[in-house]
């Protein structure tokens, strides 16, 4: 991760440097956090800076407080209100990834639940090339933690370990990256991405109970699919012997906004190049998400004051 100019930390917008939290914090010894992860995109005719669904990401956080049982959680609109002056300070004038944490600042057992701290950071992000070109996933082995263990719903930091075996062992066999079953057996989601695929001419993704993140993409995806591309939707459990019956398939995720998947298991997804649905996605959910296109003016919101 590139450093930026600021970190905002505690109440207030420090130096890069200077953003340090104890090391014998709960969050650091246990992970006990919660974080949202955001994207804002650069309009060059406008030259303006649009934060994508914030109020949808805020919501989320509110409600992962609210699980976590942290004392005094922290007003979602104040996160809002400091991730705009944060970029505002960075001054940024391209496309950026933020992480916005909310964290026990607390000494003491697993089980300390406050005080809480928040932290925010963001950073450019350049376009990936594996959202170009499309990815290679392998079918992991690790099973998606189930609901009734640590739910996935709730985007805990500690949660994220789950998928980062999978990842390792994904890039460890050859792969880009995983794709993981629940403890059912059906297909669950990526390490840090809802899964889509195409079939039949439908557009077929995995039920919210199906231990995913209720993720904000893949319900912006939904809208765009159904509006714009006219494709019928189905959300159902997907076995995993369907995948190789795909004609298309892709991720989709505040970080891997819409990235085709090429190949699963080394089995080509179609004829293994990108194909025209998901590109045509893409392009919506791009020219959407830095208001080249004006639909869904309430997705976005303006960094800069013009
Ligand atoms: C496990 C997991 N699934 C799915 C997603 C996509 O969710 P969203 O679209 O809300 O970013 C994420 C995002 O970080 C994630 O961590």
């Amino acid at each position: 991760m590139a450093k930026a100019k600021y970190v905002f930390l505690n109440d207030e917008i420090v130096p890069w440097d200077e953003a340090k939290v104890h090391v014998a914090t709960v969050a650091f010894k246990f992970g006990t956090a919660v974080f949202e992860g955001l994207r804002a995109y650069w309009n060059d005719t406008e030259e303006q800076l649009y934060l994508l669904l914030l109020d949808a990401h805020m919501r989320r956080l509110a409600f992962c407080q609210r699980f976590m049982r942290f004392k005094d959680p922290i007003d979602p609109e104040y996160v809002g209100e400091k991730i705009l002056d944060l970029l505002r300070a960075n001054e940024y004038q391209q496309g950026v990834h933020i992480l916005a944490t909310v964290f026990v600042d607390a000494f003491g057992p697993p089980a300390t639940s406050g005080p809480v701290g928040l932290a925010i950071t963001a950073a450019p992000r350049s376009d990936p090339k594996l959202r170009e070109e499309g990815c290679s996933a392998q079918v992991s082995s690790w099973q998606r933690v189930p609901d009734v263990a640590m739910p996935m719903r709730v985007k805990c930091n500690a949660n994220y370990q789950n998928g980062r075996l999978a990842s390792l062992q994904a890039r460890a066999d050859g792969y880009d990256t995983a794709i993981l079953l629940n403890s059912r057996g059906k297909i669950s989601e990526g390490p840090s991405m809802c899964f889509f695929m195409i079939r039949d001419g439908k557009a077929v993704t995995p039920t919210v109970t199906s231990d995913i993140l209720e993720s904000i993409t893949r319900k912006a995806v939904i809208e765009l699919l159904d509006t714009h591309l006219k494709l019928e939707v189905e959300e159902r459990d997907i076995d995993r012997s369907e995948l190789p019956a795909a004609e298309e398939a892709f991720f989709c995720g505040t970080a891997w906004e819409v990235t085709p998947i090429v190949s699963i298991d080394r089995l080509n997804v179609g004829d293994g190049k990108v194909g025209p649905v998901v590109r045509k996605l893409q392009q919506v959910y791009a020219n959407v998400a830095a208001a080249k296109l004006p639909h869904y003016p309430q997705w976005r919101t303006p960094v800069y004051p013009r």
